[in-house]
């Protein structure tokens, strides 16, 4: 701590953080970082077998839980709380043309990524507003903000998010909390490899060619935003989007 108070830059140490999908991918890199950097790490993820073996190796605790079963969601952030930082990141995504979509997919969509994330910040947020601190990030997508074909469901519910963390941006400052999104862009991890595995090289190449750097992201450059806004150097900065999707949203 400085004599101002604050951490260090880029460290959370004596922070609770509760990160959701965190066995894999990007929130496996955000809990690592968040972990390295002194929080207390819950993750909180349904896969029940890789979450407890990513926690043990980084120092953290895991909780199989469905972001999408409010009443869940609460009995856990009960018995595993107080947080002082919320990563709603989990999230699941479907190639398919909208027409081809049916109403359970929309369901199951816009469960996961969109009541999700409700659910999960309405569980924390009494005991940060209490606490008269806390830190929300929400994990969106550049498909919120360009579109994307054969994502429209998805991106409805990620666009969902966005206005989602502006209202609690405002409801919220007055507590001291902050609430942010970051929308990746292409990243390397089991999702967008199972999205290629559907989708092939074309796929893999027109994501490519839709950013400016001409290459996939790599979870860790996501995590490393999420602990930026996660820390107190990021306190003046809240009801933004942070594209981390090298410079995806300039157009290719
Ligand atoms: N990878 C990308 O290119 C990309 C791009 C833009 C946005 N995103 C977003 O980033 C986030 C992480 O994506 P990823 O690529 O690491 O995905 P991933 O599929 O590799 O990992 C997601 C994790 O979330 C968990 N999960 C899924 N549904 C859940 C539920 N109902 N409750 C609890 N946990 C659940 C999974 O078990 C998994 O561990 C997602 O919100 C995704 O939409 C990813």
């Amino acid at each position: 701590m400085s004599a101002t108070g604050q951490r260090a830059f880029g460290r959370l140490d004596g922070r609770r953080a509760f990160v959701t999908g965190g066995a894999q991918g990007i929130g496996a890199a955000i809990a690592h970082g968040f972990a390295s950097a002194g929080a207390q790490v819950v993750i909180a993820d349904l896969d029940i077998a890789a979450g407890p073996l990513l926690a043990e190796r980084i120092g953290a605790r895991a909780i199989g839980l469905d972001v999408s079963d409010a009443a869940t969601v609460r009995a856990a952030v009960g018995q595993h709380g107080p947080f002082d930082i919320l990563v709603n990141n989990a999230g699941i995504d479907q190639h398919a043309f909208f027409t081809e979509t049916s109403e359970t997919d929309w369901a199951r969509l816009i469960g996961v990524n969109l009541v999700g994330v409700l659910a999960c910040t309405q569980a924390v947020l009494p005991a940060m507003q209490a606490a008269g601190f806390g830190r929300i990030i929400n994990i969106t997508s550049e498909a919120a903000r360009l579109g994307s074909k054969g994502g429209a469901v998805y991106s409805a519910a990620k666009g969902g998010v966005i206005a989602f963390t502006k209202s609690l941006a405002r409801e919220n400052a007055r507590f001291g909390i902050t609430a942010n999104c970051i929308a990746p862009g292409p990243i390397r991890t089991p999702m967008l490899e199972q999205a290629v595995a559907t989708g092939g090289e074309r796929l893999l190449r027109a994501m490519t060619e839709a950013t400016l750097l001409r290459r996939l992201g790599e979870p860790e450059e996501v995590a490393s935003a999420a602990l930026f806004l996660a820390s107190d150097q990021a306190g003046y900065i809240t009801g933004e989007t942070l594209g981390v999707s090298g410079g995806m949203g300039l157009g290719g």
